[in-house]
């Protein structure tokens, strides 16, 4: 099996200084490090340029290497260029309102599906979310469900190829699959790859079947074969491992990977995070909430003017710049900002007057398709 990594794990602990699990993100995270913990492969150079064949040109995220490590992306590609297409799957596990952290593996699936032609499966995941946190009742993290598909659409998936699962509703599609991956799960594998303890409730050691399913779903549904590309960040990774390790089990291709980094919250370090709201930018702040954020977030500016002007600041650890780089199409204007922020020619606070109205006019554009949204669910989910 690939390897895996426990939540607990000392040695992960003491080399990286960092947990990554899919419940935990902590730490300051040294991603060519999680490479190799994790047993995946950085983006090349070729792999970028046989994307960009296919694609007309690469997407920003790529460009930036927001997205940057893989299992089998070469093989999908094979797959692909052979004439056999693949389907793409990501999910949410709703524990709150979205914010523009999640909106990065989503956007890029969008791309995906728009330049592949590609089937989508988005697993909504209320019964994970319901399981993990003691505070909230099965109708909360269904209410969060409801709320948080309204995002996933308001992205712009194409509704005549996506379908949304929502677990608590539509499980009876995963539920067979489910069983026939968690015969092939030992406990002692979920326990060392997810780092259950005695005390982790039953549920949540069967629910990696289920967030494993989908990746075979269209396999099953059709009787033919069918590669599986999930854009993810790198924290839900553990659950691959399994799911990769049951495929040939089942007679399932196994489903490759496309990982991004996370963006970064509004404070010093750490991912941008629904657990701590005051650091993350939801989908649904208004422009004067965004924009307060936005005016107190941590950067990578020095402590005066003065000394700004002399040492110049640091985009590398800068959320605001992070921000300009997820917002900004154009490269030209993102190397500008990095460029004047590393002389100390750009002030944080001109660096941050630069960036809100980017983000508010996103907010604003995401919002009007987030309530147009409401009108069209029913042509996404599956009902089951
Ligand atoms: P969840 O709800 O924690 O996260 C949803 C998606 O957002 C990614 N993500 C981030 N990406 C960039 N920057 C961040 N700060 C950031 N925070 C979260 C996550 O990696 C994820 O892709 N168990 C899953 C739900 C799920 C799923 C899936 C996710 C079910 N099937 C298939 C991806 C693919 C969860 O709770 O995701």
């Amino acid at each position: 099996m690939e390897r895996p990594v426990c939540r607990r794990d000392r040695a992960e602990k003491q080399v990286s200084n960092a947990t990554v699990t899919p419940w935990e993100v902590t730490g300051e995270i040294d991603y060519d490090k999680l490479i190799k913990q994790f047993g995946t492969q950085p983006i090349t150079e070729e792999l970028l340029q046989r994307i960009a064949k296919h694609t007309g040109g690469l997407h920003p995220q790529l460009r930036r290497r927001l997205f940057y490590s893989h299992r089998d992306l070469d093989v999908i590609l094979n797959e692909y260029e052979k004439g056999n297409k693949f389907y793409l799957y990501t999910g949410r596990g709703p524990s709150g309102p979205v914010h523009i952290g999640h909106l990065v593996p989503w956007i890029f699936t969008r791309h995906l599906q728009e330049k592949f032609d590609a089937k989508l499966y988005f697993q909504v995941t209320d019964d994970e979310r319901y399981l993990y946190h003691e505070k909230f009742s099965q109708e909360d993290t269904y209410n969060n469900a409801l709320d948080n598909i309204l995002d996933v659409i308001a992205v712009g998936f194409d509704k005549n190829k996506t379908k949304i699962i929502i677990d608590s509703r539509a499980g009876g599609v995963l539920y067979k699959l489910a069983v026939r991956i968690a015969k092939h799960v030992t406990l002692s594998t979920a326990k060392a790859v997810f780092g259950f303890q005695d005390s982790t409730n039953i549920g949540l050691a069967f629910y990696p079947a289920i967030q494993a399913a989908p990746a075979f779903l269209e396999s099953e549904l059709t009787g033919k074969s069918s590669p599986c590309l999930i854009p993810a960040a790198i924290d839900q990774d553990p659950f691959w491992r399994v799911t990769r390790d049951v495929a040939p089990k089942l007679g399932f291709p196994k489903p490759a990977q496309i990982h991004s980094k996370f963006l970064p919250g509004l404070g010093q370090g750490g991912k941008m995070s629904a657990s701590h709201p005051e650091t993350a930018i939801f989908t649904t702040d208004s422009a004067k909430e965004a924009q307060a954020k936005i005016s107190s977030s941590f950067t990578g500016g020095q402590a005066t003017r003065e000394l700004h002007r002399k040492l110049g600041g640091n985009p590398d650890i800068c959320p605001v710049f992070a921000y300009h780089s997820f917002f900004t199409e154009n490269d030209q204007e993102v190397e500008n900002i990095y460029g004047s922020c590393r002389s100390g020619e750009l002030f944080c606070g001109e660096c941050k007057a630069i960036l809100a109205p980017k983000v508010t006019t996103f907010l604003a554009d995401h919002q009007k398709k987030r309530d147009a949204a409401r009108k069209v669910v029913n042509d996404y989910l599956i009902q089951s």
